[in-house]
């Protein structure tokens, strides 16, 4: 065994988890009630530092863990390693998986026979549906975490074909407007400099997508010095977008003067032959969406004479005409792949809504239908007034008069 790695991933945990306030509350209730006492919790997520502390969380609160990564790129071997030799999970998952391996992982997280779910992006829920009925009927209901997962659940919801409750996770309000927005927003650019080690500033740089991460990106991008124009297909977006002071353009009249491009978007094809045909030389291309669909590596590959992998997490295609594109860790999301996520204090709230959504659904899951639920209110209420004890911020609470005042209609003035 590797004892240097296994240090550093147990170093590595530490740190996260001195950083994880709530979620550390969390975990001393659950260590004391024990609400997954003789359950197997399945997890596929990005496997990293947070995520470490999430699944000890779990374990510690008496489930049985098994964790793949929800992508091949995306795992910290130290913490994969630390995870299983110093807090004895079994963990499926190294840094740079092949598909086989990475669907294998996914399989043998199914092989424990789960009774609960957390997936990063569907592919764990979408596989009990499809190759892995087997393992269907032990499950109870599952928790989704991200944007693009929730959207498949949602199509499968409607189409009458989820089998078991699900919890979008992404949908809580302590998840998405800080994890999607600011999370993104600042590990977008980790990874960005990590692959590149150059400048932002003075740069033009398009955002595809203006939801919660494309504003994000878009603001960190303008704090950082670049001229941001954000691209969209939902008008509504793109007038937030342009009142927010970014220009507003098609992404074919984008990309001749991009000098960086981020998409982030959840949809595929954002960049494409027709953007490929006009892009300006040396445009640096980067993805921060879930999956790697968002540029297409078949059209760069179509008009590539030559590719060559100039950094770590570098590819630059030498194209037919003689211009050099260049594509940050193969189009997968590069906040992960060739940075280290999101801050750990962004995931303290994300695995918060995590792990008391999977309480929640222990208790709650035979009365749910086969459908997609938001946690109550209630759970963001109070994971954001440990966020606030834990940050040392008071604020002000209603007056009995004002409350009255807000809640009635008698009085207008
Ligand atoms: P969102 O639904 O809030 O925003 C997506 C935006 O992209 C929408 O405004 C939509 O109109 C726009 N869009 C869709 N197709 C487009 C196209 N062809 N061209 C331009 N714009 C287009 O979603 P959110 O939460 O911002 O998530 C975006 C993606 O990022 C998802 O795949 C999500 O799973 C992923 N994600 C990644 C994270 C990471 O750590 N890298 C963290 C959280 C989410």
């Amino acid at each position: 065994m590797d004892e240097e790695l296994l240090q550093k991933g147990i170093l590595r945990l530490k740190w996260a988890e001195a950083h994880m306030p709530v979620l550390a509350a969390v975990r001393e209730r659950f260590r004391k009630e024990q609400p997954f006492k003789g359950l197997k919790v399945g997890m596929a997520l990005h496997t990293e530092a947070k995520t470490g502390i999430l699944a000890i969380t779990i374990a510690e609160a008496g489930a049985e863990v098994r964790l793949a990564s929800c992508n091949p790129l995306s795992t910290d071997d130290s913490v994969a390693l630390a995870l299983r030799e110093e807090y004895g999970l079994d963990v499926y998952a190294k840094k740079g998986e092949t598909s086989e391996e990475y669907y294998a992982n996914l399989n043998s997280v199914l092989d424990m026979n789960p009774d609960f779910i957390i997936d990063d992006g569907a592919d764990l829920i979408a596989m009990l549906h499809t190759s892995r009925q087997d393992a269907l009927p032990n499950i109870k209901g599952a928790n989704e975490e991200t944007t693009t997962g929730v959207i498949r659940l949602r199509a499968m919801a409607n189409d009458g074909a989820l089998k078991f409750p699900v919890m979008a996770v992404n949908d809580s309000r302590m998840k998405f407007l800080f994890d999607n927005r600011y999370g993104t927003g600042q590990s977008a650019f980790d990874g960005w400099m990590n692959a590149t080690n150059l400048m932002v500033s003075g740069k033009n740089l398009v955002v595809a997508g203006y939801g919660w991460c494309g504003k994000g990106v878009a603001m960190r991008a303008k704090g950082l010095g670049a001229n941001v124009t954000v691209t969209e297909v939902d008008p509504i977006r793109a007038i937030e977008a342009k009142m927010d002071g970014f220009t507003v353009k098609k992404m074919v009249d984008a990309v001749k003067d991009a000098e960086i491009v981020i998409t982030v978007t959840g949809c595929k094809d954002i960049i494409r032959m027709e953007h490929l045909e006009v892009m300006k030389s040396g445009c640096i291309m980067g993805n921060v969406g879930h999956f790697d669909n968002e540029i297409s590596k078949t059209d760069l590959n179509a008009l590539a004479k030559g590719v060559t992998r100039v950094r770590e997490f570098v590819d630059e295609y030498e194209l037919k005409d003689g211009r050099k594109v260049y594509l940050i860790s193969d189009g997968r999301l590069m906040n992960l792949a060739a940075g280290q996520g999101h801050p750990a204090e962004i995931m303290d709230m994300s695995f918060a809504v995590q792990a008391l959504g999977l309480e929640y659904m222990v208790k709650n899951c035979k009365d749910m239908d086969n459908a997609v639920y938001t946690a109550p209110d209630e759970l963001d209420y109070d994971i954001a007034r440990l966020k606030l004890e834990a940050m040392g911020v008071t604020i002000d609470s209603l007056t009995d008069e004002q409350r009255s005042y807000i809640t009635g209609w008698e009085e207008g003035t």
